[in-house]
């Protein structure tokens, strides 16, 4: 794909559409956008006076420019109220924009760039939503369907953008950058979490893993744990779960060094379940098919650690994947069985199918060998975290409060949202089992069940750490601005973004 940022005149840039916006309480129109009128003889201003248009967020009008200007087709595009508009509502125009040029099959296309930005927002950060949002709503997952049956959307070869500034074209062709890069990766994590589960497997996962660090020799490492590796390890949990697969467990280590050697790392954990069919505790067959989806924790991680590497982000990053199935068989865990977990904590598992915590108990406990300053994970935790937040919130825990703050504002800036949880110590007697240290439901079962495998969590860690339930906001089940069905690939984006900040936080001492 290839971008131009230019001070053209409007009416001469040579695409094939152009796309301008408008607000809906915006009383004049725009000098640049005046002389766009002028040239289509006041198609603009007459579709506005009819209120064709009103210019509110996502709304677009398709203009054919009856050769009066060089391009074939305008697009009006209305971005909403001025003073809501936000890099988020920036997106979802966009998305809205991006079927116009799907179903036009259009290759060449030129935004127009008004000196009104988003709010709080770059030149940058504007242009880089703006690519961000019109690949990721293009993003199609086709390798299983039959070539004819629906053709791969049209590819953009070509984004221009049209400014009032010209000391602003380089900033506006690096933030268009940034944003292809983001969307490569956000659309590379969606395609692990839409291949079916008999494809990506634990080894599948390791395989990708190998890859990126082929593709960033100089600054990704990658060691893979197999079973032998792993029972060296005493990680219990990550054993107990795989024992009822005949697919291999495999711990994925990936280590991306941007920061100085010496720097504490960043650890980020992620999910790994490659299909979740519940085990011995088995779930109910309807939408059982999604659970291909529980491995989106990992996909996150390894995305966050391609785009660092990408960026050159001055920081050092750990990536720690437990990856197993959770299957039913002979050998699999049963309801009552007692393991013992790396850190040495034994766990009566209960139900069979709250095997995410199981396997994180591992790998959170493994991190400590890294002194991190931070650690966060991305799991598709609980069903309860979906009840309590739906689908478009990450329900976020953390065990100091000023963690919470610097997620937030990038969850601002990138719309990937997320709201604090809490991690109610009074809650951990549920979590007491007669008979072993813990227990992996709560002994008061269906209720709070997010914050109790939190809880669980908590245990098992001493250092600076957020958890992001993923499990509502990893899938969609309907269809949401620039996130098409399927996996979403959220996390990446709002983790770059917090990280990206990061030099100005203060972890503080470790704390549990
Ligand atoms: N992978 C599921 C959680 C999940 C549910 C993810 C729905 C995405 C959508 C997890 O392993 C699980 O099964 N959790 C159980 C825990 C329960 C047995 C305490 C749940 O949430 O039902
Ligand atoms: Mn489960
Ligand atoms: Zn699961």
């Amino acid at each position: 794909m290839e971008f131009t940022s230019h001070t053209e005149q409007i009416d001469k840039t040579q695409a094939d559409l152009l796309v301008a916006r408008f607000f809906e309480d915006s009383k004049t129109l725009d000098p640049l956008i005046k002389r766009l009128d002028v040239a289509l003889q006041k198609r603009i201003s007459s579709v506005f006076a009819r209120k064709d248009f009103r210019g509110k967020l996502g709304e677009v009008l398709l203009l054919d420019t009856e050769k009066t200007i060089a391009a074939p087709r305008v697009l009006l595009l209305g971005s909403g109220k001025k003073n809501e508009f936000t890099l988020e509502n920036l997106r979802v125009s966009i998305a809205a924009a991006s079927s116009v040029i799907q179903r036009f099959h259009i290759k060449n296309v030129a935004f127009v760039l008004l000196p009104v930005r988003p709010q709080n927002s770059s030149v940058e950060e504007s242009t880089q939503a703006i690519v961000e949002s019109l690949l990721l709503s293009n993003y199609r997952f086709l390798p299983y369907k039959k070539k004819d049956e629906e053709s791969p959307p049209a590819e953009i070869t070509n984004i221009q953008f049209i400014l009032s500034k010209a000391a602003d074209k380089l900033r506006v062709l690096k933030g268009a950058k940034l944003g292809e890069m983001l969307a490569q990766t956000v659309s590379l994590a969606r395609d692990l979490g839409n291949h079916p589960g008999n494809v990506a497997t634990p080894s599948h996962l390791a395989k990708h893993a190998a890859d990126l660090a082929k593709a960033h020799p100089k600054s990704i490492k990658v060691k893979i744990l197999h079973r032998e590796d792993i029972k060296k390890e005493n990680m219990g949990a990550l054993l107990a779960v795989s024992q009822g697969s005949d697919e291999e467990p495999k711990f994925i280590i990936l280590e991306y060094q941007g920061g100085r050697k010496t720097a504490q790392p960043i650890v980020l954990v992620g999910k790994g379940i490659t299909f979740d069919s519940g085990g011995i505790s088995i779930k109910p067959s309807d939408k059982m098919e999604e659970m291909k989806y529980d491995m989106m924790g990992a996909a996150t991680v390894m995305g966050i650690i391609r785009a660092a590497a990408e960026l050159k982000l001055p920081v050092n990053l750990i990536g720690l994947i437990p990856a197993t199935e959770n299957l039913p068989s002979g050998k699999a865990i049963k309801p009552g069985d007692i393991i013992r977990s790396r850190s040495g904590k034994t766990i009566e598992i209960v139900n069979t199918d709250a095997e995410g915590r199981l396997i994180l108990a591992d790998a959170l406990d493994y991190a400590k060998k890294y002194k991190p300053s931070l650690v966060i994970d991305f799991a598709t935790l609980t069903g309860a975290i979906v009840v309590a937040l739906g689908d478009d919130l990450i329900g976020a825990f953390a065990n100091q409060e000023n963690l919470i703050g610097p997620l937030k504002a990038a969850a601002d800036l990138t719309g990937e949202k997320i709201w604090p949880m809490p991690l109610e110590k009074s809650y951990e007697e549920f979590i007491k089992s007669d008979f072993a240290d813990l227990r992996n439901i709560s002994s008061q079962p269906r209720i709070g069940d997010a914050i109790h495998a939190a809880n669980f969590l908590r245990q098992f860690v001493d250092y600076p750490w957020i958890h992001l339930d993923i499990a509502g906001t990893a899938w969609a089940t309907r269809e949401k601005p620039y996130r098409p069905k399927g996996a979403t690939g959220i996390g990446i984006r709002l983790t770059i973004e917090f990280l990206k900040k990061i030099k100005k936080i203060d972890f503080g001492q470790s704390i549990s």
